[in-house]
């Protein structure tokens, strides 16, 4: 596979900013790395049927969902250590976020505060993982809420970390101050009860929308069955995910998994879709898909690396304007016609 030279320049400055042990943390994939290493490639073995003598109504990409305003389909996924990655780290991502006009997803093991990430004006979702004891959780569930929030995503593949080689072994030192810090003091110790919960159940749906008030999404989703169990449990977003190949490897590309999860929903809730979503023509994949979303997670990190807030809004720019071309290319005019594509 032949990499898209500005992705692949992109990753070059990363590698050259960060340190070894960052940069393997941000790159990996869980076990043997197969999930990780077919990511990419299952979108580019995407293809179109581009329409002709449409009339030519120029692309407009705005993507409204749960009453925000995205001016494209592309959002930021959930990552932790970003302030690891760039001193700057969530706050960096807000402000590209905010600047590209689009949604950022914040991980609840995020290095900055919910307040001072709301208090820049970004449209944010918050990603959650539950606790085992679900109540030791959710004082960090309604500050975000609190902080403007305007969902929350459930993370369900991750009962464990899934392994990855020469990972936990590095050496991160002390990460008080880039990791965890909305963490209440409960989940933060040793308190039992505050390890990952490994019994999530539809009803958690429920009890996590019925707390925060906002629209829950549930990450992690690679099957029709579990899509359409999540819907009929009250969720109001699928988010067709293997955690960028970081939880059960050879797990299938999210390529593969997102038109049977979409059929199954059947557009009574929108579909979100990451891993390895790199340029304009993979989203338009993924739209034609049945996405109404995609997300990356790596690449912005890697943006973040080398070129903090200006670096991230740049690789934004780019996917934007390739995702334009792209529709205009396609005989399309919006996101939501590409279904008509394949
Ligand atoms: C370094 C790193 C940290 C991540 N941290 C989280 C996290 O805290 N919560 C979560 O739900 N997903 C997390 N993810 C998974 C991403 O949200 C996303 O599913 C994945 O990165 C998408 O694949 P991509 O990196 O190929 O774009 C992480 C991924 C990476 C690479």
């Amino acid at each position: 596979m032949t990499t898209p030279g500005w992705v692949a320049a992109l990753a070059e400055e990363a590698r050259r900013a960060l340190p070894a042990h960052v940069h393997h943390y941000v790159t990996t994939g869980s076990r043997d790395g197969v999930s990780v290493a077919e990511a990419a490639e299952a979108w580019r073995a995407v293809r179109f049927r581009p329409r002709v003598l449409t009339g030519g109504v120029a692309p407009d990409l705005t993507t409204e969902v749960h009453g925000s305003r995205l001016t494209m389909p592309v959002g930021i996924a959930p990552t932790s250590l970003q302030r690891l990655v760039h001193p700057d780290g969530e706050l960096a991502m807000a402000r590209a976020a905010l600047e590209a006009g689009t949604v950022l997803t914040v991980s609840s093991n995020a290095g900055t505060p919910f307040a001072d990430i709301g208090a820049t004006g970004v449209t944010w979702w918050l990603q959650a993982y539950l606790t085992a004891d679900r109540d030791l959780i959710a004082p960090a569930l309604r500050a975000a809420v609190a902080a403007g929030a305007r969902a929350v995503v459930l993370t369900v593949d991750t009962p464990v970390p899934g392994h990855k080689y020469d990972v936990h072994d590095a050496p991160f030192g002390d990460l008080s101050g880039v990791y965890g810090v909305n963490h209440p003091d409960a989940v933060r110790g040793a308190t039992p009860g505050a390890q990952h919960a490994t019994d999530l159940g539809p009803d958690d749906i429920a009890w996590l929308a019925d707390l925060t008030g906002v629209p829950v999404w549930v990450k992690g989703v690679l099957r029709s069955d579990d899509a359409g169990r999540a819907v009929a449990a009250g969720a109001s977003g699928v988010w067709v995910s293997n955690h960028g190949g970081r939880q059960l490897d050879r797990s299938i590309p999210t390529a593969v998994a997102l038109p049977e999860v979409a059929a199954a929903v059947g557009g009574r809730v929108p579909v979100a879709v990451d891993g390895g979503v790199r340029t304009g023509l993979d989203v338009l994949a993924a739209l034609s898909s049945g996405a109404d979303l995609a997300f990356q997670g790596r690449l912005p990190l890697l943006a973040l690396a080398s070129g903090g807030a200006s670096g991230v809004a740049g690789l934004l720019s780019r996917v934007r304007d390739e995702l334009e071309e792209a529709l205009l290319l396609g005989g399309i005019s919006s996101p939501a016609q590409a279904a008509d594509l394949r």
